[in-house]
């Protein structure tokens, strides 16, 4: 078994991996040793999906307000965001847009030469800091460029981290399978980071790459970590039918329309004042009120739909400020966005839960931090205002990079414990890759797609959700581990049956948390408990891995100046 070492492990190569390895060796001075571990290759990593923009306060002498963006982001998390979390984020967000500019982004300009910021939804300012609609793309080839000057950083493409070692309630370390080879690697390291992303390919219909399974979450679970608000998965209202591709919510910031069948504006019954622009909990319930009630399009596959409508806007501005959504609907649908409305509905985008951090995303295991959409600090509570998720990404990169190298500073580390390595060397190679399962696990992860897909949407019952958690246990217990493929180099076969352990544990938890949550709040809606309940449930929700399964309990919303209101748009 091959041994490496580094002071500081991050797992994930995302915006926020990036970041973190970046602030690192910014605050070393390139002294310490940071390994970047990713199970693709690192500019595949999801965060390149991200379109529309990056929230920041950059012109207060134009209106904007620090204020105001804590604000808008705690009324959009339907009150369940930790304030001063929300305060430390916002406060931090316009330094780190200036920094990416000074590492080379390619920003979008305004004619008076300054960067442009445009409208999204639940924001009070035009704070998303755009680059046409490749935003995330054009941010991590900055950071990954970045970083090229650090000869510290090593990237390990391709490695699929399996476990997290511990000892004497510190982080020691991980276990990984070197994909190339099959080899299964330890990697010794003083701190660590999990920057894996959320849990989206838990569901079928999704604006998700097929890599995001849930993997730094379920080995955060368990290795005993709490994983905090998994019942709250964010539905962005304008995925693409019937692939889920995002078309971004620029769409609307630009000036798009939502449509139903008739051609109306329909938004304007539930959110007047803010229409098209509410935050996407509040478009997705009306859209899908739309065709439930009968008012919606026939979208391609027979799926109901409603439609976004982009033609009033014409050609230039198309092709200038959306040219990858056009490009997106004309490949996959033969659909021009400049002549045609666009066919979609909501998509799950995001996950506001993940693994329990402090503020400054410390998680409960000494020298293990979490940031960007793995983490749960938390800043977005119930739900995330479109263009935060980035930002959040660069501003707890930065966070989490410069505590995991104050702690190593001093900190001699101490051994790896055999046992876990052993029998984590016996749970892949015995357990899965000779396993002797017998159903086929594509089959098993489609069979999961569909039970959240039509039971954990939208709109959510106790009944279904009762249903839909019995039907993923009865998946878990099926011998779905089950790889056909028995080479070790490359075994995709066996990474896929993986990530199913991953996909499964994290939607259990994600419904034994939504059935749990007796009220409506933010993304999570319920039909039988159809109103906030702050009395009840203005609290987190922590969910533990023990041998009965998960155990739930509760730490209460930190509220700083904001009490709870009724939330009108
Ligand atoms: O619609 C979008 O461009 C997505 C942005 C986000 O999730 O923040």
């Amino acid at each position: 078994m091959e041994r490496i070492e580094h002071d500081i492990v991050i797992v994930g190569s995302g915006l926020a991996g990036l970041r973190a390895a970046l602030e690192a060796s910014r605050v070393s001075r390139g002294r310490l040793d940071v390994g970047i571990v990713t199970k693709v290759q690192a500019m595949r990593s999801h965060s390149v999906a991200a379109e529309g923009g990056t929230a920041a306060v950059l012109y207060p002498d134009e209106g904007d307000s620090l204020e105001g963006h804590v604000w808008d982001t705690v009324k959009g998390s339907d009150f369940l965001a930790d304030q001063d979390a929300v305060e430390l984020y916002v406060r931090t967000a316009p330094e780190e847009l200036r920094l990416l500019e000074r590492w080379g982004m390619p920003w979008s300009r305004r004619p008076d030469g300054r960067i442009a910021q445009r409208p999204f939804g639940g924001h009070e300012f035009p704070r998303a800091t755009f680059a046409a609609d490749k935003v995330g793309f054009l941010e991590m080839q900055t950071l990954y460029g970045a970083i090229q000057a650090f000869p510290n950083v090593h990237v390990h493409h391709e490695w699929f981290v399996t476990s997290i070692l511990q000892g004497d309630g510190a982080f020691r370390g991980l276990t990984a399978i070197d994909l190339k080879t099959g080899n299964l690697v330890v990697v010794r390291a003083k701190a660590g980071i999990i920057a894996t992303g959320g849990a989206g390919r838990i569901f079928g219909f999704t604006t998700h790459g097929h890599h995001s399974t849930a993997d730094g979450l379920y080995m955060a679970y368990r290795a005993g970590l709490g994983l905090k608000d998994m019942e709250f998965i964010q539905f962005h209202p304008t995925g693409l039918v019937p692939s889920g591709i995002l078309i971004t919510e620029a769409a609307r910031g630009e000036g798009g329309f939502l449509v139903n069948r008739d051609g109306e504006r329909f938004m304007k019954g539930y959110a007047p004042s803010k229409m098209e622009l509410a935050p996407r909990d509040v478009v997705s319930r009306s859209e899908m009120t739309e065709i439930n009630e009968g008012r919606g399009l026939d979208g391609p596959d027979g799926i109901p739909c409603v439609g976004v409508d982009l033609r009033h806007l014409g050609k230039e501005t198309i092709l200038e400020r959306l040219p990858q959504i056009r490009e997106v609907t004309m490949k996959f649908l033969g659909i021009d966005p400049v002549n045609e409305i666009v066919p979609i509905k909501p998509a799950a985008h995001f996950t506001m839960g993940g693994v329990h951090t402090d503020i400054r995303g410390a998680t409960e295991l000494k020298g293990l931090w979490a940031a960007g959409e793995a983490a749960c600090v938390s800043v977005h509570g119930a739900n995330r205002l479109g263009s935060n998720s980035t930002s959040i990404c660069l501003v707890y990169g930065r966070i989490t990079g410069a505590e995991a190298a104050a702690h190593v500073e001093g900190w001699q580390g101490d051994g790896i414990p055999k046992d876990a390595v052993l029998a984590e060397e016996r749970r892949i190679f015995d357990d899965t890759l000779r396993g002797s399962g017998d159903v086929s696990p594509y089959g098993v992860r489609d069979r999961l797609q569909a039970i959240m897909d039509e039971h954990a949407y939208v709109f959510r019952h106790g009944d279904e959700l009762a249903n839909a958690l019995g039907a993923v246990r009865a998946l878990k217990a099926e011998a779905y581990r089950n790889v056909a493929d028995t080479e070790k180099a490359y075994n995709t076969n066996l990474l896929h049956v993986l990530e199913l352990d991953s996909l499964l544990n994290a939607a259990e938890l994600v419904l034994v948390g939504a059935l749990a949550r007796q009220e409506s709040r933010g993304a999570h809606t319920r039909l039988d408990f159809p109103k906030r309940d702050d009395v009840n449930w203005l609290k987190h929700t922590i969910a533990h891995r023990t041998a009965d399964g998960p155990r739930l309990s509760f730490v209460p919303v930190t509220i700083t100046k904001h009490q709870p209101v009724e939330r009108k748009y």
